[in-house]
């Protein structure tokens, strides 16, 4: 692809962003998908990702949750399809192998799917999405997924406790993802000591800034 890449995300950003995103949940959002992609840019620093057009993984992270405000359980098999239909200008201009490389990475950025990753497009995605086991951030993040007007603080905290050992508790699913586990190995085993630590007030207090 013939641009700089720095304009060339500031164009997908905004048009998923003025489409999408600004209608999404505060969970799926475009501080959350900033985010994926400043993960993403990092990760792409490892060697082994060196082979990855870094154009492909910024537009397989501003695709990835586009449809969560209409099927947040389906969002991914949906954009995969978008992809495969090259329904908008970023997508209609890519060749064959690259609308792969798009289209199963967004359909398998989801850490809950069992199946490993069909490519390094597959594998970046999804652990910019996932990201680093950092407390503050991850909890944060659940409680923006979870929140909702009509509950109390400490309902909500029990949502995100609950989902929060699920996922990344010692027997946690994200583990079982090999390339995450070892991905952040050296962080892994705080992280689920920290978790283990905590209950519905801790959450609380981190969430809403009160410690
Ligand atoms: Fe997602
Ligand atoms: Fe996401």
């Amino acid at each position: 692809m013939e641009h700089s890449l720095a304009l060339y995300v500031y164009k997908i950003r905004k048009y998923y962003n003025d489409k999408y995103y600004k209608n999404n949940d505060p969970a799926h959002g475009l501080p959350h998908i900033d985010e994926v992609y400043a993960n993403a840019v990092q990760i792409l620093k490892e060697s082994r990702y060196k082979e990855c057009d870094p154009s492909l993984v910024a537009l397989s992270v501003y695709l990835h949750d586009i449809f969560t405000n209409i099927d947040r359980l389906n969002h991914h098999t949906l954009v995969k399809e978008y992809v495969r239909n090259r329904e908008d200008e970023f997508l209609k201009v890519l060749s064959d192998r690259d609308i792969r490389y798009v289209e199963y990475a967004v359909l398998e950025h989801r850490s809950s799917i069992v199946t490993p990753p069909s490519s390094l497009y597959s594998e970046v995605l999804r652990l910019a999405d996932t990201g680093a086991p950092i407390l503050e951030r991850l909890l944060r993040r659940m409680w923006a997924y979870h929140y909702n007007d009509d509950m109390s603080d400490m309902d909500v905290a029990k949502l995100v406790l609950h989902h929060a050992y699920s996922k990344f508790g010692s027997c946690g699913y994200a583990y079982d993802d090999s390339i995450y586990k070892e991905y952040y190995r050296d962080d892994i085993d705080k992280f689920i000591l920290q978790l283990d630590g905590l209950d519905e007030v801790g959450v609380i207090g981190i969430c809403k800034g009160v410690v």
